[in-house]
């Protein structure tokens, strides 16, 4: 394998994938819309402007790169926006990998890492989450993140695609030595959040509830560092390539943390007082998201090696250098 094609290459997690690609010597493709990643997130690749669900653009793609492999973070991934908006994420999210896997097939591109998600699970049955666990999403997002894992499959039987399917918990953390990192508008996730009360951009953090079952009434969530994301993808498509059983891997590091945790270490890393207020829930939030990792380890022989510390402190150093949403020359969000 020496080119990759990585659909969403300018997004969040997208952007830290081509970066260790590059680091590591491959040839790497990116095909992005920059509506919500930005170019400037895109270091040492060539990058192809445009959407995935237009075929004559992917065909196009295809056609001047000899493409060996496949790697699709391009989705919409804001699960409130999902609820109020499903067939933007339909539309968008299946359609696009549909797009995708039809200029496979014509291609002869048999290899394709796709971006799942947690959210395919809804509420979990059991902690920590099995891949074999019940799917039953309770958001559009995570049902459109679903609905295209169904669709590989049945590609694989139908047309020997071979997939992983990797399904991330709370992804966090930036790349130090490429200078990317998260932002996104609005902003919604923890980390950020509490690293801009940190930063002063904001009075304080809300804690969604304080009444869950778990030890300190907080949610528990599974924080999982960006570059450890990327690594489990390269060691898929590699796993792929030497004939490995395609399926879904969870992506976390298998230890939780509550809200109030991340808070505190918040507080350690940066030495900001980082003021918290007790707020209601967050609607449909549930009480413990986290992953059982050992089918990853196993066969993708993949293994987390950033702390929540790292995590932290890796996002801190990347927003006090972006204070301001500006100084990224166009908002650009998680592509999960
Ligand atoms: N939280 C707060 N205050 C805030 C923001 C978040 O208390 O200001 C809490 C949430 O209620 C939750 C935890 O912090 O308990 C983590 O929330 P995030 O929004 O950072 O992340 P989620 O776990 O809600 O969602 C993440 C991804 C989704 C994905 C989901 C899969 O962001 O895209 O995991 O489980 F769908």
């Amino acid at each position: 394998m020496k080119t990759i094609l990585v659909a969403g290459g300018a997004g969040y997690i997208g952007s830290h994938m081509v970066a260790l690609l590059v680091e590591k010597g491959y040839d790497v493709v990116v095909a992005d819309n920059l509506c919500t990643g930005h170019k400037e997130a895109v270091k040492g690749a060539e990058l192809c402007v445009g959407d995935v669900r237009d075929r004559a653009f992917l065909d196009k793609v295809f056609t001047e790169h000899r493409i060996d492999g496949v790697i699709n973070f391009a989705a919409f991934s804001l699960v409130g926006e999902s609820v109020t908006n499903p067939l933007k994420y339909y539309g968008n999210n299946v359609a696009g990998s549909q797009s995708m896997l039809e200029t496979m097939v014509q291609h002869g591109v048999d290899k394709i890492v796709f971006s799942s998600t947690a959210a395919t699970y809804g509420e979990p049955e059991k902690q920590p989450i099995e891949e074999t666990d019940r799917t039953e999403p309770t958001n559009p997002y995570g049902a459109s993140k679903l609905a295209i894992e169904g669709m590989l499959k049945w590609c694989s039987q139908a047309y020997g695609i071979k997939y992983a399917a990797l399904r991330y918990f709370n992804a966090a953390g930036s790349n130090t030595d490429v200078g990317i990192g998260e932002d996104h508008h609005p902003e919604s996730h923890l980390i950020p959040i509490v690293l801009q009360v940190a930063l002063g951009k904001r009075d304080h953090v809300g804690i969604f509830g304080e009444d869950y079952p778990t030890p300190d009434g907080t949610c528990v969530r599974d924080y999982i560092h960006v570059r450890d994301l990327a690594n489990a993808h390269l060691l898929a498509l590699q796993y792929l390539d030497k004939g490995g059983e395609s399926g879904p891997f969870n992506l976390g590091s298998g230890d939780g943390y509550s809200v109030k945790e991340i808070i505190e270490t918040a507080r350690k890393v940066t030495g900001h007082p980082i003021p918290a207020v007790v707020e209601p829930r967050r609607a449909g939030d549930p009480s413990v998201l986290i992953a059982a990792n050992r089918k990853a380890a196993e066969k993708l022989g993949w293994k987390p090696e950033r702390g929540l510390e790292e995590i932290i402190s890796d996002a801190w150093t990347w927003h006090k250098g972006h204070p301001e949403p500006t100084m990224w020359p166009s908002a650009w969000r998680s592509v999960r």
